[in-house]
């Protein structure tokens, strides 16, 4: 018996595992993750390596600079965003303290950690701290120096990730406005980005207008399921999902600013799959639906209507792991793909799969991650609501089963021959 379950369970887990990409994942371009870290009990950065594989993933997406995660991942060919917390802007004006920043949260993890960008803060600008957003794009200035500085600005961008919160207008998309007050300090920033070649990214939650309004907004719009969609009444364009409808709002306001041509990527996007009794919608099938058939929408490679090609759109989806210290709601808590074990947070097409097993040990492969829980990680650095992203890259001419298939055998093939 000893010697004959771990073998059982590989085939279980080879069974499992193309079940769960042919299920819902040979629909996806390219994935990538938000990975926040806002708990004491997830798995060590080597052993979420194969689980970020496992769903296809090619973009994660830090709220820090986790040197371990950044180590685990070298070698991977994943691209990192990485996250300076809002308490670091001040500090970061300072053009020192910016490039030794770089180098040793960015310029030490090149080239075998591929890290593509910098999120100066997270939703700034929406917490109405006038000292934080005075100190944004200074920082942004500084931390952009210091790349130049050191050789390594035409590699790593940066920019800030934005709540949705900062548009007063949102609907319909072709009236998408920026808070009039915040106006002044949006320019500035997107002037930046527009000249050292940096995307605007921005979080939007379907999931928060159906909350505020159940009784009025229609849930099969918000879950990507509408039979009729709506107009916008401006432009006659049709939206069959609200996503689409917000990131054409953020659109709009960047058109509105004269700024047509940034790339627009959603660092966020999600769906809890619990909430409190007042938190209507945040539910296992409905986070089922939203975050299974976000996947799919962005695999059909259509752009939204106001960007119908496409191309230069990624989205994130948060999250990769509910997150057990994260203060708030009980929705918080629980964005999760995956539960800290690397069992789905709720069915995605697959049962009892488990892929954060502890393929280090001698021993026989332990099929989840129970025991002792690891150390309390240090306090996170970013007052994020720590979400793990999706990241689709739908420009991108791509083999599924390469994709999908290739990372997925690496993983059973190392699985069987260490053992
Ligand atoms: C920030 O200010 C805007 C406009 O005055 C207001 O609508 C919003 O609720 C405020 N947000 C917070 C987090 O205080
Ligand atoms: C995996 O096993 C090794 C060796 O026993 C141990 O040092 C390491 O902490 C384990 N990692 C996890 C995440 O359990």
């Amino acid at each position: 018996m000893e010697l004959r379950n771990p073998i059982l369970r590989h085939f279980r887990l080879l069974l499992l595992i193309s079940g769960y990409f042919y299920v819902s994942l040979t629909l996806v371009a390219s994935i990538g993750i938000n990975y926040g870290q806002i708990a004491n009990n997830l798995p060590s950065p080597e052993n979420v390596v194969p689980l970020v594989k496992s769903i296809g993933a090619t973009k994660v997406k830090l709220y820090d600079a986790d040197p371990q995660v950044l180590r685990a991942f070298a070698n991977t060919g994943v691209e990192f965003i990485v996250g300076l917390g809002n308490e670091y802007l001040e500090k970061m004006q300072d053009a020192d303290s910016a490039k030794s920043w770089v180098k040793s949260n960015v310029q030490a993890f090149l080239p075998a950690t591929k890290i593509t960008c910098i999120t100066v803060g997270n939703e700034i600008l929406a917490l109405n701290d006038s000292s934080l957003t005075d100190n944004l794009l200074p920082a942004m200035q500084s931390l952009h120096g210091a790349l130049v500085t050191l050789g390594l600005d035409k590699q790593v961008t940066v920019t800030t990730a934005h709540s949705l919160a900062i548009l007063e207008t949102s609907y319909p998309p072709s009236a998408g406005a920026f808070r009039q007050d915040l106006v002044p300090c949006v320019t500035q920033i997107l002037n930046f980005l527009s000249k050292t070649g940096s995307p605007f990214l921005i979080n939007a939650y379907p999931f928060f207008a159906y909350k505020a309004n159940p009784k009025q907004v229609p849930l099969d719009f918000v879950l990507f399921q509408s039979a009729t969609g709506v107009v916008d009444p401006a432009t006659k364009l049709h939206y069959d999902n609200m996503l689409f409808a917000q990131i054409d709002a953020a659109y709009s306001a960047l058109a509105s600013l004269g700024f047509k041509k940034l790339p627009v990527h959603i660092s966020e996007t999600g769906w809890p799959s619990k909430g409190d009794d007042d938190e209507v919608g945040a539910t296992p099938e409905n986070a089922r639906k939203y975050n299974g058939n976000l996947m799919k929408v962005f695999s059909q490679k259509k752009g939204t209507p106001m960007r119908p090609n496409g191309g230069d759109l990624n989205i994130y989806v948060f999250a990769l792991f509910n997150e057990n210290m994260k203060p708030g709601p009980t929705s918080e808590r629980n964005y999760g793909l995956f539960k800290p074990d690397g069992t789905p947070a709720y069915s995605l097409g697959i049962t009892g799969y488990n892929i954060v097993s502890n393929t280090t040990t001698a021993g026989p492969p332990s099929t989840s991650i129970s025991g002792p829980p690891p150390p309390t990680p240090p306090a996170p650095t970013s007052s994020s609501t720590g979400y793990l992203s999706i990241s689709l890259s739908p420009e991108k001419p791509h083999n599924h089963f390469c994709t999908l298939f290739i990372p997925c055998l690496a993983l059973i093939m190392n699985l069987l021959f260490r053992h």
